[in-house]
């Protein structure tokens, strides 16, 4: 990996922070062997990746539960059951990230379904997945509020340089020097080969304005069969104010040296308009404009009143 700074390296132009994973396990993904019931969630950093990881994994989880429960009843047990205390992984533990081992034994031995989170871009994932069974589901975020939420987060995030104001992360975030790459690159390169995947895009906006309905798509693309109430159930979990509370859900667990901070920061549309000066939005908006003027995908800057 060629050393840009004390804390990223850049590797098959993909920027990684320094000492958290390898290039030959990076090159190993290209011979991961895909499963057909594999699913991989795929966000530019800062995205909303937690927020959907924790939609994921209820739904597995809810899924289980219901078939244990029709189960139980099947076998008729009479016998009074001894509740199992069994401790329930955390999030990152049931949906770990592809790129980060992390001390983890081989992804390769983990039980099906697995599944993943990945900031990937596309020619680092395994071309497994090109056979389009497996599941990918693509979260994107107006880049303004991914570069405040970005900015925030390295100011927190120890493996990460703090910033040394807002203007030089902004300078960075469009020269694709920070962590992972450009966000034009990668919601381009995401997008342009969409056809090549079993790929389900949502935007966080979209979330935002009406997560009822967002974790209902999730629930159909991922084939699993829960009645209204139990989408419900997730959309409950899945809200800012219950995921704040929630060790499993918002990687409290983490240890201080590594976040300083929380990772349910402020989960609104729009925070940009609260850290860009003028210059700096007309800036940006041009430059969005020469790298995405000619991509289809469209953006939602701001939702109030929208919903
Ligand atoms: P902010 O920093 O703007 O608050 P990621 O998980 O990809 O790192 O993204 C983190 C962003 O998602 C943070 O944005 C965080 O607050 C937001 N987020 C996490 N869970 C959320 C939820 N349940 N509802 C809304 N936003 C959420």
């Amino acid at each position: 990996m060629e050393q840009l700074s004390s804390y990223l390296c850049r590797y098959r132009n993909y920027n990684f922070a320094v000492g958290v994973t390898t290039a030959e396990y990076i090159d190993s993904l290209q011979s991961f062997e895909i499963r057909d019931s594999d699913v991989f969630l795929v966000t530019y950093p800062k995205s909303g990746t937690i927020w959907t990881q924790r939609i994921i994994t209820c739904l597995y989880d809810l899924e289980e539960q219901v078939e244990e429960q029709v189960e139980e009843q099947v076998e008729e047990q009479v016998e009074e059951q001894v509740e199992e205390q069994v401790e329930e992984p955390n999030t990152l533990e049931r949906m770990p990230w592809l790129e980060y081992r992390e001390g983890r034994s081989d992804y390769a031995l983990r039980p099906s379904p697995r599944l993943f989170a990945s900031h990937l871009t596309p020619a680092l994932m395994p071309p497994g997945l090109k056979d389009r069974k497996a599941k990918i589901i693509y979260v994107m975020r107006n880049p303004k509020d991914t570069l405040v939420s970005y900015y925030h987060f390295c100011c927190v995030w120890a493996q990460l340089e703090t910033p040394s104001s807002f203007q030089d992360f902004m300078e960075q975030f469009l020269a694709g020097n920070v962590g992972a790459e450009s966000w034009f690159d990668h919601i381009r390169e995401w997008h342009s080969k969409r056809d090549q995947y079993n790929i389900l895009f949502l935007s966080y906006e979209d979330m935002i304005l009406d997560l009822k309905t967002a974790v209902t798509k999730i629930c159909r693309f991922l084939g699993k069969n829960l009645d209204e109430g139990a989408v419900e159930q997730v959309v409950e979990k899945a809200t800012f104010k219950n995921m704040k509370q929630d060790p499993k859900a918002n990687y409290k667990f983490l240890p201080t040296e590594i976040m300083k901070g929380d990772f349910m920061r402020k989960g609104e549309t729009g925070d940009w308009k609260t850290m860009f000066t003028v210059a700096q939005s007309e800036r940006f908006d041009h430059i969005f404009q020469q790298q995405m003027g000619d991509t289809p995908v469209r953006f939602i800057w701001d939702t109030t009143g929208m919903s």
